[in-house]
């Protein structure tokens, strides 16, 4: 495994880290994107909103998607990455699940399709606070491919906070697997704040187990960690 750890307390030097890893990845030649939500990511792409950097030859494709949320909404994921990056950078292409597809599953075997289809030279990710990358929550299996999943209270409850009530949050969502993010060639994972500190010390210092999905990075010969935790 290969794993670096980069402890930056100031979010702003974390951030400012985060865009110059992503930079050098352009600037060597990269061409695909995996590209993450979640609030975490914000002060990021504001980063790359700013920036000059250009993805017009470059393809973008997400984590995952929640299934039944209107895509108008201004929670799901399209909405998220047209207002946060999309709609000030384009990409030649970019693929997000389809939330609204009328069989769900059959879309998770189309997305995971275009993931082989594509070389993924670069994964954003985040976690969740019990350990979940994409919305891989605990027990997914890490030869996992693209597939629809119910989330955990836990996931719900930690997301009501950008829904009006726990109610509007879905309780389906289509992710990529843990097999499908562990192809990419570089892995760049965000951690900020103490809610994230177990599934970080378990990543850092524990047995790599379904039970904590994040763990599967250990596997990984090419994995950043950027977290303000002093570790
Ligand atoms: C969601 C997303 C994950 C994200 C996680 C953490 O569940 N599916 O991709 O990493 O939330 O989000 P936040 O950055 O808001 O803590």
């Amino acid at each position: 495994m290969t794993i670096q750890l980069e402890s930056i307390q100031n979010l702003d030097q974390l951030f400012d880290r985060a865009f110059s890893i992503l930079e050098e990845q352009k600037n060597n030649g990269a061409k695909t994107f995996g590209l993450a939500t979640g609030g975490t990511m914000l002060p990021l792409y504001e980063r790359i909103r700013n920036s000059s950097l250009d993805f017009s030859n470059c393809k973008s494709v997400n984590l995952d998607e929640y299934v039944g949320l209107p895509k108008k909404h201004q929670q799901s994921y399209i909405s998220f990455m047209q207002k946060q990056l999309f709609n000030t950078k384009s990409f030649e292409e970019s693929y997000l699940p389809n939330g609204e597809a009328e069989n769900p599953e059959m879309e998770a075997v189309n997305y995971e399709n275009i993931l082989k289809s594509l070389d993924l030279d670069f994964q954003l990710l985040g976690v969740g606070e019990n350990g979940h990358i994409g919305f891989n929550e605990p027990g997914s299996s890490f030869s996992s491919e693209t597939h629809v999943v119910t989330l955990t209270e836990s996931t719900r409850q930690a997301n009501a906070r950008f829904f009006e009530s726990i109610d509007e949050v879905p309780k389906h969502a289509i992710t990529m697997g843990i097999a499908s993010i562990m192809r990419a060639h570089q892995i760049l994972l965000i951690a900020v704040g103490e809610k994230k500190r177990d599934a970080i010390q378990a990543l850092i210092d524990g047995e790599m187990t379904e039970e904590i999905p994040v763990t599967v990075l250990k596997g990984h010969d090419n994995v950043i960690i950027l977290t303000n935790l002093n570790l």
